[in-house]
């Protein structure tokens, strides 16, 4: 007993020392900004043309019910309980959920996995830095077919050198101010930087998103000649549904990854920033809050844009071409088509961009702020500090990825963090969560403090429904395309290379938050027992 006391005495010590959210409204804003990504705007068009338009969305609607909003509420839950005993990343979480000394070091995948999502991720945020700058001053402006856009972005990564860039060195630039930009509000803390940005962005991304939607539904039929090629179309083929498309599994994955992906569950995230609640706070309609505010900028501001504007400009069969053929091209490569087209279409350009660099670079913080957390509490790190080991670490790790863009390396880095690695650590936080941690009490952990009732029912699907469809989920997953991607089967030869180093700079990220861990549980050991003597 005494020492029971003790240690809560202890605990709250640590947790009393933590930062906080300054106001209920900066926390809705803050979740929603890290929430809220280049996902929203440039992912889920893509994967909504490339899987059939309608038929995608009921799938959609389905994991975001089922999945999407339950994980979100457990997230919360287990955030804010591990911001009482000052653990804000899921090493220390999961070491007070599950009572086992193996516990600690499950939770170092929460670390890893948004710290290896934000290697590739922010070079990707400064390409819209770049690019809305590319749009005012109208450097693209002049290439009017798809593939001189392709050229142009090649060009400006480095695969190939060409009139429009020599060499990679534009790309360096805008790279390295998106991660001074991070490092200095990574520095600045949770209040001061982290909230005062999201209270800044998520206006500016909604009047953005609105501007740009309010120029798309007003362009009609832009080519006469083609009079199919019409914006209505567009909506059309979001909304109707081709029933036939559901019996197909891998639009049922895709749908689901877009959740998970674009909610940012599943990958130690959400629970860093929950850590920042005050004990009492609410996460039952806070967490819906930031789902909804994520589903309006997906659907309704990310789903009325570049799908609507290219069915406009290029027709209905060449969008899921073009969604086909990559993540990013419906807006790198066919948006900067059509500004060109657009009267003030520089300023639409730079609009959409920036729209763009903003959700991004948010969500970038959002990735990095496990790692900050970490280091702060289990190593005793100063703020300012490990912001710039942060920065650090991301510059040299991230060089792979830029310089080995051309050989897949993103692709795979890509593919085990955010296709495989997100459901894999759901499975794992939903189990010590609702099962090992006590159905019971992780249901009080969630309640406490709410602002709302939480209907009932959403205790069963949290407890069995959440876990089985992932089981499921993984399964079918595992025996339709598991088994090729691990093998690389369709790559080509000459990047075997690559993907291997990929695989291995993966597990070694892992490996090294394993290490780190036991580093800090030791130190930690040899203090608890200094204490008493
Ligand atoms: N949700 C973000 C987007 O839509 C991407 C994302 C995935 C993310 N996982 C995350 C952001 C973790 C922050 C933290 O683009």
């Amino acid at each position: 007993m005494k020492k029971k006391i003790i240690k809560s005495h202890e605990h709250s010590h640590q947790a009393r020392d933590r930062e906080r959210w300054k106001t209920k409204l900066g926390v809705v804003m803050a979740m929603s900004a890290n929430a809220v990504g280049l996902g929203n705007f440039l992912r889920f068009p893509v994967q909504c043309a490339a899987n059939g338009g309608g038929a995608f969305m009921i799938p959609y609607f389905i994991a975001f019910l089922l999945l999407g909003i339950p994980l979100m509420w457990i997230e919360w839950g287990i955030g804010r309980f591990g911001g009482k005993y000052g653990h804000g990343t899921t090493p220390g979480m999961f070491h007070y959920l599950w009572n086992h000394p193996v516990a600690k070091y499950v939770g170092a995948i929460g670390v890893a996995i948004p710290f290896a999502l934000v290697l590739y991720y922010t070079y990707i945020v400064s390409w819209t830095l770049a690019y809305s700058i590319f749009s005012i001053v109208g450097s693209y402006f002049g290439i009017e077919t798809y593939e001189g856009m392709v050229s142009f972005l090649s060009a400006y990564q480095g695969k190939v050198s060409n009139v429009y860039f020599r060499d990679i060195g534009t790309a360096y630039i805008f790279y390295g101010i998106t991660l001074g930009l991070m490092v200095w509000i990574l520095s600045r803390g949770i209040s001061k930087g982290i909230e005062m940005l999201a209270n800044a962005a998520i206006p500016l991304i909604i009047l953005f998103g609105i501007i740009l939607v309010a120029r798309v539904v007003t362009l009609g039929t832009p080519d006469p000649s083609f009079p199919e090629r019409n914006v209505l179309n567009g909506f059309g083929y979001l909304w109707n549904p081709d029933l036939k498309m559901l019996t197909q599994s891998k639009v049922w994955l895709a749908a689901t990854g877009q959740i998970f992906f674009t909610l940012s569950v599943g990958f130690g995230a959400i629970q860093t920033y929950a850590s920042y609640l005050k004990e009492k706070d609410d996460v039952v309609l806070s967490g819906l809050g930031t789902s909804s505010t994520n589903g309006f900028a997906e659907v309704i501001l990310g789903g009325s844009i570049a799908i609507p504007v290219t069915v406009a400009f290029f027709g209905l069969t060449r969008t899921q071409d073009i969604a086909a053929s990559g993540a990013f091209d419906l807006g790198f490569f066919a948006m900067p088509i059509i500004f060109q087209k657009m009267l003030f279409g520089q300023i639409f350009g730079a609009i959409w961009f920036f729209l763009l660099f903003l959700a991004g670079i948010t969500s970038s913080v959002a990735m990095a702020q496990p790692l900050m957390a970490f280091l702060q509490e289990e190593f005793k790190i100063v703020r300012k500090k490990a912001a710039l080991i942060v920065g650090a670490f991301i510059f040299f790790l991230s060089q792979p990825v830029i310089l080995f863009l051309k050989h897949g390396f993103l692709n795979e880095m890509d593919f085990w963090i955010g296709t495989l690695g997100l459901v894999v650590f759901a499975i794992i936080e939903v189990i010590l969560f609702l099962w090992v941690f006590g159905p019971k009490n992780a249901w009080k952990e969630i309640i406490a403090g709410a602002d709302i009732k939480l209907p009932r029912f959403f205790f069963p699907i949290m407890r069995y429904v959440t876990p089985v469809y992932l089981f499921i989920l993984l399964g079918f997953w595992f025996f339709q395309d598991g088994i090729d991607v691990l093998m690389m089967k369709g790559v080509p030869e000459a990047n075997y290379p690559y993907i291997w180093f990929a695989r291995f700079l993966l597990a070694t990220i892992l490996m090294a938050m394993i290490f780190l861990v036991w580093v800090a549980w030791q130190k930690r050991h040899v203090i608890q027992r200094r204490i008493p003597e």
